[in-house]
């Protein structure tokens, strides 16, 4: 499995503190057959996103796990003004491994109208935003149609692998199957933080998903994608979300029953 998504680097935000809690975490994820992981401080008000040191830290690790997993580096990518504008800056810094794919997270007290326009602009960049952990947002779990303008101008969503489980609460769990039934989801990934606190859970939803949906959808959610987006490729055809490309009311009612109200 390709986990896109996880604190691994010790001491540069609220993951692990030091490189043995760092590498727990990497023999965790490796246990429940993870072979690449992306490690993806935040970058936030509480935490500075520091690249050089943030490569160190990928080499301090890979020294010490000695190619037992491929680790790569991206960013959590936090929605506030300062970021996105270092981010049209800087067009690689914040992307999975400086390539085409960026997490992004919103806040949770609000989300601004603007940001249909932010995530046009990085597209046309040639940086697909992928949205993390909708079900752990409160604004977009009482209203995932949100979500709906966003994914049809291009950009993808990534669900929490303990959310699958029920690790983050019943709303949270239905609206993560809610989310795959329909075709919204695109990657599983652990948000992997610590040993007690957020373990990473792959395996899990691993089977989970396959119990539930088939081992396809898993492989496409766990494997597939996830490879894509730690590749910098296109993703693989994926099936048609549903509800996301239907016509607008107004004009499904037709344009005379519109005009008379019929
Ligand atoms: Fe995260």
């Amino acid at each position: 499995m390709f986990d896109i998504h996880y604190h691994l680097l010790f001491g540069v935000d609220d993951g692990p503190r030091d490189i043995e809690a760092s590498l727990a975490l990497a023999e965790a994820s490796i246990a429940e057959g993870v072979t690449h992981i992306v490690c993806t401080p935040h970058a936030n008000d509480h935490h500075e996103f520091q690249p050089d040191l943030n490569r160190e830290r990928v080499a301090l690790l890979e020294e010490r796990l000695r190619g037992r997993v491929t680790l790569g580096l991206g960013c959590d990518f936090h929605l506030s003004f300062d970021n996105i504008e270092d981010a049209f800056q800087n067009r690689t810094k914040y992307t999975i491994n400086g390539k085409r794919y960026l997490l992004v997270e919103f806040p949770e007290m609000g989300i601004a109208h603007q940001i249909s326009d932010t995530f046009c602009r990085f597209l046309a960049m040639g940086i697909v935003p992928i949205i993390t952990h909708p079900e752990r947002n409160p604004i977009l779990a009482r209203d995932p149609g949100r979500m709906i303008e966003w994914i049809r101008s291009g950009c993808l969503v990534q669900v929490t692998a303990a959310s699958l489980t029920g690790r983050f609460g019943k709303i949270a769990q239905t609206m993560c199957h809610d989310l795959i039934r329909k075709n919204w989801v695109q990657f599983i990934a652990s948000d992997a933080h610590s040993i007690d606190g957020r373990p990473p859970c792959m395996g899990q939803a691993y089977d989970l998903l396959i119990s539930r949906y088939g081992r396809p959808t898993a492989e496409r959610l766990c494997i597939d994608n996830p490879r894509a987006a730690f590749l910098g490729e296109y993703l693989p055809p994926q099936p048609e979300p549903a509800g996301i490309f239907d016509a607008p009311k107004a004009y499904k009612r037709g344009f005379l029953s519109s005009i008379f109200g019929r």
